[in-house]
Formats: C-alpha cells, structure tokens, sequence
C-alpha cells in the first residue's frame, strides 16, 4: 500500500520546492497585502503560491483536487484530495521572520496518507507515507525520549479567537511553570515537524485549521508521536489541537486546578 503513494509523494516535494523557492526569492521584499486583520495578514503571495502548487498537483495527478487555505479545486469529494497551505507561518513571512513552510498533504477516501511540509529557509524537507517512515531530507526522523514535562520544550499558543485566549492564557502560565522551555514558532506545521524530529516535545493550540496540520500530523504520527484535534461543532475543518511525542504525560499536565 506504501509504494501506491510514492509517486504523490514525488509530485508533493517538486511543487513544495517549487512555491519554496519562490517564496524565498521574494524573502525581505514589501510584499501586497491582501487583507489586513487585527491578528493576522494575508498576502498576495499566499495565492500566487497556491495557484503554483495546484498547478503543479493537477498537472500530475488530474482527477485529483485540491482543499487549500487560499482556495478549492475540483470536487471536494475526490478519491485523491490534496489539502494545501502554500505558507504557514504567513505573519512571519511579511515581518522578515525566516520561519514559514510550504505544506501539502494527501487524503485518500477521506484518509491522510501522505505528508510533506518544506522549509526552504532552512532547505528541509519533512515527509512520510502513513504505514511508511518518517523523513527529514530523506534521513529517518523519530520523536524524542523525553519523558518528564521538566525537560519538555512546549510550544503553546493562547488563541486570539472567541474569547479562548482567557483560557489559552491561564494554560500557557499552568505549563510554563511545569517545563523547561515555552516555544511559539509561528508555524503550526513546522512545529509538529519539529516534535516528529525530537526538537520539541509537545504542541497545544486553542483554534487551529486542517491545512495548517493536516501533513505535519502523517509526519508526527509516522514519527512516533501523537496528535489529537477536537473539530468545532460548527467548523469541522477548524478546532483544538494537541499533539506530543507520545511520551510525556500532557493530558495531565494541562489540567488545571483552580487555583492556575
Ligand atoms: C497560522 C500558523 C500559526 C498558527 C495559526 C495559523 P498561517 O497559519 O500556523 O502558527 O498559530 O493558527 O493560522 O495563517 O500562517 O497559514
Ligand atoms: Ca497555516
Ligand atoms: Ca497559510
């Protein structure tokens, strides 16, 4: 079953190298902005760099389609559906922090099969084929030993969205006085791939989106990790997330007495 997806996997690297380098390219350039909210920016770039990699999918692989952050292709009941954020970490990006990725996944009947996320910064390609090896530039990749939230390193965001950052920021300081180091990257996919490499230790998000972890998440779990992702009622494509190294005891480190 792995080697059916190989050739998806091949596709998915050219065209995230492919919007890499051209997000590179135009790194530390004034970049249009799209639309400009209080938390967030998006830019001309983010569709330019959609259409790219669509073009790139749909060129391979015809009768597949494509659910991405910056739009849809085709039927969003395909057999083969691409799920595409062509930059995470888009804040980052246009403030000339170099930490963003390209991110493509690959559902199958409604399945995650396969996922690549590619910094071009840093030139890393993180992938893996559910069932199959987790890899970073080809090289096998597994989450930490780490054991004891002492020794964590924890990237927690606190959520900006409906009220949840009352909640998120009561959580960020119960954990941050339990671990050794908090993280916020800016980039939901780069941090699951940096717990599916043993970087990080553990992820906690109050509101994320499927784009934003849908690859990373075949790239974790194949890694050893675990992710768990609550969809909101109204919003299954959104929800909480968390997501460890399968070995840390999280669940129990997040609740919170009453007195956090
Ligand atoms: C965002 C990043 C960020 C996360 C946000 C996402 P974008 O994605 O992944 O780390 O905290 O929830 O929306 O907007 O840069 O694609
Ligand atoms: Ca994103
Ligand atoms: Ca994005």
């Amino acid at each position: 079953m792995m080697n059916d997806y190989a050739a998806y996997l091949t596709v998915a690297q050219q065209a995230a190298r492919d919007a890499g380098a051209f997000l590179k390219q135009r790194f530390g350039c004034i970049q249009q902005v799209d639309e400009s909210l209080a938390h967030d920016v998006k830019l001309r770039l983010d569709k330019e760099a959609q259409m790219l990699i669509t073009r790139h999918l749909l060129a391979a692989f015809p009768e597949s389609s494509v659910l991405g952050e910056e739009g849809n292709s085709g039927r969003q009941d395909a057999e083969f559906l691409w799920i595409v954020d062509p930059i995470d970490g888009t804040v980052n990006y246009f403030y000339g922090i170099p930490i963003f990725c390209v991110s493509i996944a690959l559902q199958h009947r409604g399945r995650l099969v396969m996922g690549c996320v590619y910094d071009p910064m840093q030139q890393e390609c993180f992938s893996a084929i559910a069932g199959g090896a987790a890899l970073l530039n080809g090289m096998p990749i597994t989450v930490s030993a780490r054991s004891r939230m002492a020794e964590a390193i924890v990237f927690i965001g606190h959520g900006t969205h409906d009220g949840s950052g009352e909640v998120g920021i009561r959580r960020f300081a119960h954990i941050s006085r339990q671990v050794r180091k908090i993280r916020i990257l800016g980039s939901a996919a780069l941090t699951l791939c940096y717990i599916a490499a043993g970087r990080f230790d553990a992820y906690v998000e109050g509101r994320i989106c499927l784009w934003d972890f849908a690859a990373a998440r075949v790239i974790l779990e194949t890694a050893g990790g675990s992710l768990e992702f609550e969809p909101q009622e109204e919003d299954a494509a959104r929800g909480a997330i968390i997501a460890w190294n399968g070995r840390l005891p999280l669940h129990e480190a997040l609740k919170l007495d009453s007195n956090a």
